[in-house]
């Protein structure tokens, strides 16, 4: 059985990525820093799937636990989500956007040369194309130079990953998320944002329950249908899955190059208010929003192409919009917080 490394495991993506993971009888290690998580999750998991990970609270900054790690704890792959995703925060705090994304990637990086692990499959995001110049967007759309301190470390990220692999010939998947909503078909875990929600979807559901007083939805003279912003919002639950896809094209050598990268979408672009009319069918009740001016740094547009990565990894998304909002808004009800 291959014993898998999840960074980030007891996140929002990467916690639906471990039960997959375990539903497809990996064994699976989970380090996480709790900086932007709880512990519990660690139970929920085991509840879902009566298999409870093995967890080390580690901060990927400290080179020498990573070795200590490591020399403690045989490896044959790594899934690797930890990381700072606060678009906002990054531009007030970039050096620790630096010191946490980039570093603790590099020491991962070390550890599978010297080791000689052979499966690394990175969390990026569609983020590194910026506004792009045709929809959908495909893989062969130019990475465009980023809107934010988070985006730039996806994009020098996913450079330092192709120089290792080229180097020391290593193989990894990068895949670049568009936007991950929704929870769990058991409501046993979800997304879990601390604070005031910088995501659209989890401030949508706070409005709904009365814990946010309205939404803002940020500009509605965009160059689109109703004039909101488009985006492709995948289930995360598929999200998790396309994880799966691609380790099984590294485990079974399929892949075509040292380091590959697809985009994960569903291919359907939603406006914001579209997902606010979607939403408003689920829960019956108007949600309360005003239309205010745009966000700085928002792009108009973005949705997926998803032919190569249907084709390459044999994976699709299988859950609607509705479906995500649904599942979004049962596990709001069921956390107060
Ligand atoms: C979606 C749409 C907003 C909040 C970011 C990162 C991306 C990934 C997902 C980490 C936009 C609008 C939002 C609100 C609104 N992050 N909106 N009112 O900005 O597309 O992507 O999060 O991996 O890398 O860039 O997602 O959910 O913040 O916004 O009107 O209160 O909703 O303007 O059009 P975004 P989002």
């Amino acid at each position: 059985m291959k014993r898998i490394l999840v960074t980030g495991g007891l996140g929002f993506i990467g916690s639906h990525t471990v039960v997959e993971l375990q539903n497809e009888g990996f064994e699976v290690v989970i380090i996480d820093n709790l900086s932007n998580t709880s512990i519990g999750v660690l139970d929920k998991i085991t509840e879902i799937t009566g298999k409870k990970p093995t967890f080390y609270q580690i901060d990927l900054r400290k080179k020498e636990e990573v070795k200590n790690f490591f020399d403690t704890n045989k490896i044959d792959g790594i899934i690797h989500f930890a990381a700072f995703k606060a678009v906002g925060e990054s531009m007030q705090k970039p050096l620790d956007y630096y010191e946490n994304n980039i570093g603790s990637l590099v020491y991962l990086l070390e550890e599978m040369r010297d080791r000689k692990l052979d499966y690394f499959i990175f969390s990026s995001s569609c983020t590194v194309y910026g506004q792009a110049d045709e929809l959908p967007i495909t893989e062969k759309a130019p990475v465009k130079k980023a809107e934010s301190v988070y985006g730039n470390t996806k994009q020098i990220g996913e450079e330092i990953i192709k120089d290792a692999c080229k180097a020391y010939n290593l193989n990894s998947i990068a895949l670049r998320y568009f936007n991950p909503i929704g929870a769990h078909p058991s409501i046993k875990i979800g997304e879990l944002p601390i604070g005031i929600p910088q995501n659209l979807i989890p401030y949508v559901t706070q409005t709904a329950a009365g814990i946010r007083k309205e939404l803002s939805v940020f500009g509605d003279d965009y160059d689109t249908e109703d004039g909101t912003a488009v985006r492709d919002y995948i289930h995360v639950l598929d999200l998790a899955k396309a994880h799966i896809a691609a380790l099984k094209r590294l485990i079974n050598k399929t892949n075509k190059e040292n380091f590959e990268f697809f985009n994960v979408g569903t291919g359907k672009g939603s406006s914001v208010l579209d997902v606010i009319k979607t939403f408003e069918k689920i829960t019956g009740e108007p949600l309360n929003y005003k239309i205010v001016g745009r966000r700085e740094g928002d792009i108009t547009a973005a949705y997926a192409d998803t032919t190569i990565a249907n084709k390459e990894l044999n994976w699709k998304t299988e859950k609607t919009l509705e479906e995500a909002l649904e599942a979004a808004w049962k596990w709001q009800q069921q956390n107060k917080s």
